[in-house]
């Protein structure tokens, strides 16, 4: 199964993200991919500002993880690009049970570290303002949570 959905801004995008926080659940595992500028971190923002975070969302590309812990439930918001493959030197599983919300930027480029069980979202550029969403859920958690949302 898998949805397609279309935002033409970026506003449209943080309610995407939002309708998903609407129904969160703990250790809930969102992997993003999409190229440079896709909306991976406004995904992100959404995510946060759902949650009632303050603070300001940024990319996290060069400390790889930013945890926000004043929300809701906690947030994790990891960046792997820099990673370039290489987990080793970060304890990436250990996020998976913090019982927070985890959403991974160019998650494609760590997919075998991955939980079998998570959202998988690919973002596509169509022009300046448009982007189409393929959301995938794997494990009956997520597709459940589609459900709901979508
Ligand atoms: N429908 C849309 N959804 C999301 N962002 C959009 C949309 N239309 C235009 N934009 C713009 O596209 C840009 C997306 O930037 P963003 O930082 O979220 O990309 P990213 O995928 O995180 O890139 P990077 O790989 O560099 O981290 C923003 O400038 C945003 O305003
Ligand atoms: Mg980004």
């Amino acid at each position: 199964m898998e949805y397609k959905i279309t935002t033409r801004n970026e506003m449209e995008t943080i309610e995407l993200a939002q309708n998903f926080e609407s129904e969160k659940f703990p250790n809930m595992i969102i992997c993003l991919q999409g190229d440079l500028g896709s909306g991976k971190t406004v995904f992100a923002k959404g995510i946060a500002s759902a949650l009632g975070i303050e603070e300001t969302v940024t990319s996290p590309t060069f400390n790889i993880i930013k945890e926000y812990l004043t929300g809701e439930m906690s947030f994790y918001h990891m960046d792997v690009y820099r990673l370039n493959g290489q987990i080793e030197n970060i304890d990436l599983e250990s996020y998976f049970y913090k019982e927070g919300i985890v959403v991974i930027e160019w998650a494609d480029m760590i997919e075998k570290y991955l939980p079998e069980e998570r959202l998988d979202i690919k973002i596509k550029i169509v022009d300046e303002d448009t982007r189409v969403f393929i959301i995938k859920p794997l494990g009956k958690m997520y597709e459940e949570l589609c459900e709901a949302v979508l």
